[in-house]
């Protein structure tokens, strides 16, 4: 019985070392020292015994129960150890390699532009308001001095959503809107989208961006608005840019002006940017027409103002020589990504 208890120890022992994993070493526990187990089963035997022998083989088999057990936590450390190591070694994360570079958005180019239109406006004391873009007939034309059959009309192509509601075609309306809620002094900003039932092409977009100005005070005459434009165009064309002033019509100005940039490729002498021209053109104004403010309940008599109208996507085109106003529009980061 001694040796079978000691053939016990060894097998365990061998068993022991050969387990790998901590389901290996369960099943070990179980078939040597379980219910059913080895050391159990002789330990079963020891009736047969006699009584000298049976305290010292009593003994024995709790010394090798006690052995086998602590084999079993020791063994079972090791695994843990080993395990843990492994994980270390897979996770192993190497602190000298480069991070990945987080790609950071950036502003739109019409909007980086408008920003800047904004930062010179507000610079001379301008407030920026904004209005709708679903708009009645009576602001977008009506009180502009464009009523329902007036021609001017025809060349703003409306999407009419009913026979006095429609997208606006300008941010023009914001004028009256503004003179309607506020007495003078006016000096207002009002950038915002504009739609007109064109086709789409290269200088032509169903939708595109606007920036209405407005100025009622009394005593504003055609030289502070000229003054007023020809330092923002500066500002945002550089300090040698040469403008001009050249007679247009609107109907809600008069007297009415464009304003051309001199060509700054070719310095007036005409090429392929200009189209030939020398002038680049970039924005209408004019004085505000006496029946704007009297709709506006403003008096023409005591009071004077000038207005303007740029496209925004022109502004932009021209200041960076873009041909195709589309690259606005698509989102293709390889266009985005140079401004
Ligand atoms: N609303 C005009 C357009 O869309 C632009 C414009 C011209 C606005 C003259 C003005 C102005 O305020 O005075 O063509």
């Amino acid at each position: 019985m001694k040796e079978q208890l000691e053939t016990i120890r060894k097998k365990a022992e061998q068993d022991l070392l050969r387990a790998a994993d901590k389901k290996a070493l369960e099943d070990l526990r179980i078939r040597y020292l379980g219910k059913k187990g080895e050391l159990t089963a002789i330990l079963k035997q020891m009736g047969s015994l006699s009584a000298e022998e049976r305290p010292v083989i009593g003994q024995l088999a709790n010394q090798i129960r006690a052995h086998i057990e602590e084999e079993l936590t020791a063994r079972a450390a090791e695994i843990r150890e080993a395990e843990t190591e492994r994980r270390l070694k897979k996770e192993k994360i190497d602190v000298t390699l480069p991070g990945k570079r987080r790609e950071l958005g950036h502003k739109h180019p019409l909007n980086i532009e408008l920003d800047e239109i904004k930062e010179i406006f507000i610079g001379l004391g301008f407030d920026i308001v904004s209005g709708p873009e679903v708009e009645y007939d009576y602001y977008n034309f009506e009180a502009l001095n464009l009523p329902k059959d007036h021609p001017a009309r025809d060349t703003q192509d409306t999407f009419y959503i009913t026979d006095n509601i429609l997208l606006r075609t300008q941010t023009s309306p914001v004028q009256v809107r503004t003179m309607e809620k506020q007495k003078p002094p006016i000096r207002i900003i009002s950038p915002g989208r504009v739609y007109r039932s064109d086709a789409v092409d290269a200088t032509h977009s169903p939708l595109f961006h606007q920036i209405e100005g407005l100025v009622v005070d009394k005593g504003i005459t055609f030289a502070n608005l000229k003054g007023t434009l020809e330092v923002i165009i500066k500002r945002l064309y550089g300090e040698d840019s040469v403008v001009r002033f050249r007679p247009h019509h609107f109907p809600f100005t008069e007297p009415s002006a464009e304003v051309d940039i001199q060509c700054f490729n070719c310095h007036g002498e005409g090429c392929r940017l200009c189209k030939g021209e020398g002038w680049i053109e970039l924005l209408g104004c004019g004085m505000v027409h006496p029946k704007v403010l009297s709709n506006c309940n403003i008096d023409p008599e005591v009071y004077s103002g000038f207005a303007f109208g740029m496209g925004l996507e022109r502004l932009v085109m021209r200041k960076y020589n873009i041909d195709d106003m589309r690259l606005f529009f698509e989102n293709d980061v390889r266009f985005l990504k140079q401004f």
